[in-house]
């Protein structure tokens, strides 16, 4: 009976023991989430500590996992045994639509608390990003504005995780006047958005919001971008171009020609003379060098023959030979 007892009495002061060596555990899990960059933090009560380091672990196990009953789940551990208060995920690629829990436990000198969990699922919880860049471009009095998705932590777009993403455009009109600063919104899927109903020649402004309807998520608006609108080019200033351009040419292509002609005139027949003995070579009219033919020798000759020719050929020649 004392034999029961004292075992009773040990076994009491083992749990009382226990009790008493616990850690509390770490609070108010918090995920600081943006696209896929998953961070989970949490609070813990540094009087616990004692004077103590204080280590904490982080580990993750998919949901369903935890309700298989055929087989203890296999805990990942994410963080082991750091000082800080918050463990970075992201590494780990948690599926998007997975759904996890995950769990810290803090430890002091050997003895550990309990672990608190926390579910989280990144299709539902994570924060979706705002546009990785907006830029705009002219298009006539319209304006073109090009969206680059969100990106993943590995660069890739949020659309692979979020194919219903879209954006929500403010575009207002530049103005010293506050009171005319009445943004105009627009929704869209696209990433390339044309606002062709703006006035020429005047300054807008772009700014741009991720959107995912579903688990109605928005993301910040990003910084505001602006750009002046150009304008449909008037007739008067296509002719007067058209106008200016044929003046040039009426001007230009006389100059250049007399230029071109000028030069080539220089080089192939340069005006300073041939020495005298060369040019009578050239000039043939009062030279006693012997012509072959000329002009009038020529059909001085032919006539000649003609005549021959006929004076010499048959009947009905009505000039008969004597
Ligand atoms: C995730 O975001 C936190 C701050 O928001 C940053 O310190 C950390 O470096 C990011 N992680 C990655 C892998 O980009
Ligand atoms: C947890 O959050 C509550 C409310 O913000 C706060 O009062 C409490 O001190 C926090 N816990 C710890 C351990 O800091
Ligand atoms: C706990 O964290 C401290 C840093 O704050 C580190 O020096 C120590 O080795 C850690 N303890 C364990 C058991 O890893
Ligand atoms: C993502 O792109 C940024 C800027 O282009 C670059 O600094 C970063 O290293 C890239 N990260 C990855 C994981 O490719």
């Amino acid at each position: 009976m004392s034999a029961a007892f004292y075992v009773c009495l040990v076994f009491w002061c083992l749990q009382t023991n226990a009790v008493a060596a616990e850690l509390a555990p770490p609070e108010n899990l918090t995920l600081i989430t943006l696209n896929t960059n998953y961070t989970l933090s949490w609070d813990w009560d540094q009087s616990f500590a004692e004077g103590h380091a204080v280590n904490f672990t982080t580990q993750y196990v998919a949901k369903f996992k935890l309700k298989s009953k055929r087989k203890s789940p296999v805990w990942e551990t994410a963080c082991e045994k750091t000082s800080h208060r918050s463990c970075d995920l992201t590494k780990f690629n948690l599926y998007y639509l997975g759904i996890y829990v995950l769990r810290v436990q803090a430890s002091v000198n050997g003895r550990v608390s309990d672990w608190m969990m926390k579910e989280f699922c990144p299709d539902k919880d994570a924060a979706v990003g705002p546009p990785s860049r907006v830029d705009l471009s002219p298009a006539g009095s319209g304006l073109d504005i090009i969206i680059s998705d969100p990106l993943t932590s590995t660069n890739s777009s949020m659309k692979d995780h979020i194919p219903d993403l879209n954006y929500h455009i403010l575009y207002w009109e530049r103005s010293v006047d506050p009171q005319a600063l009445e943004p105009q919104t627009l929704a869209s899927k696209a990433t390339v958005v044309t606002l062709s109903d703006l006035k020429a020649w005047t300054w807008y402004c772009v700014s741009v919001q991720s959107r995912y309807d579903f688990f109605n998520k928005k993301s910040s608006f990003t910084s505001p971008h602006c750009m002046q609108t150009e304008g449909a080019i008037p007739w008067w200033q296509i002719f007067g171009y058209f106008l200016l351009f044929l003046v040039i040419c009426f001007l230009l292509v006389p100059v250049s020609s007399f230029w071109f002609f000028k030069t080539v005139k220089a080089t192939f027949y340069p005006s300073n003379q041939l020495p005298p003995h060369f040019q009578y070579l050239c000039d043939s009219s009062e030279s006693d060098i012997p012509r072959l033919l000329t002009p009038d020798s020529d059909s001085e000759l032919l006539c000649d023959k003609f005549d021959r020719l006929s004076k010499t050929t048959g009947p009905g020649n009505p000039h008969p030979s004597p």
